[in-house]
């Protein structure tokens, strides 16, 4: 007990810090907003019901609002060419096309996405099945080992091009240093991008 403690504030005090060592007193406010606050949280539980636009499919969806694009696209709409890799817009391994913009679909919530075009991997290639230059590339110039980071890697590649970041070599290391190869497959991925950009028109 403190100097100046009366024996009423050291109850008082200690009473607090067990109930909120217990979780009482804090776990109503950890992890909601000041809105979830108000809400009952079967509310917040309950199921929100989407439109999506899928490589030029429409899909219609009943998520928790908080799934992420990356979750939806994986485990609702069944297209897996987009990795999770950190979960974290770190390493780049989840990047789609939304509205022909490159985007970290990991950090990105799929109420956000409707009404938008989204294209992962499973939506680049022709109709025919002809590759696109991209995909090719990364063929030709072997730009993968493990080819975990690869879809992430040639999504980011197409929008680096029509970017029109990628004029020279240090350019495209810079405008492609948000996705991450593991097994170091950059000179590679460098090489892939530098060809199949004149086959891009850029
Ligand atoms: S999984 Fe999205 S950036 Fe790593
Ligand atoms: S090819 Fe393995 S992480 Fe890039």
């Amino acid at each position: 007990m403190g100097m100046s403690d009366t024996p009423n504030q050291t109850v008082s005090r200690r009473s607090f810090l067990v109930a909120t060592a217990s979780g009482v007193a804090a776990a109503p406010l950890v992890g909601k907003s000041a809105n979830d606050a108000h809400r009952p949280s079967n509310q917040i539980r309950d199921p929100v019901h989407i439109t999506l636009r899928v490589n030029g499919q429409t899909r219609r969806l009943s998520v928790d609002a908080r799934t992420t694009l990356l979750d939806a696209l994986r485990d609702h709409v069944g297209v897996t060419g987009s990795k999770k890799g950190c979960d974290h817009g770190q390493c780049g391994a989840c990047t789609v096309h939304v509205d022909g913009k490159r985007m970290l679909s990991c950090l990105m919530l799929a109420v956000s996405a409707e009404g938008r075009e989204i294209t992962t991997i499973e939506g680049l290639a022709q109709p025919n099945g002809q590759l696109h230059p991209m995909q090719q590339a990364f063929i030709d110039k072997d730009a993968f080992q493990c080819g975990y980071c690869t879809s992430g890697q040639i999504m980011a590649a197409v929008a680096c091009v029509k970017e029109g970041h990628a004029n020279t070599t240090e350019q495209i290391r810079e405008y492609m240093s948000g996705n991450i190869c593991r097994c170091a497959a950059y000179p590679n991925i460098v090489a892939a991008i530098e060809q199949a950009k004149s086959q891009m028109g850029s």
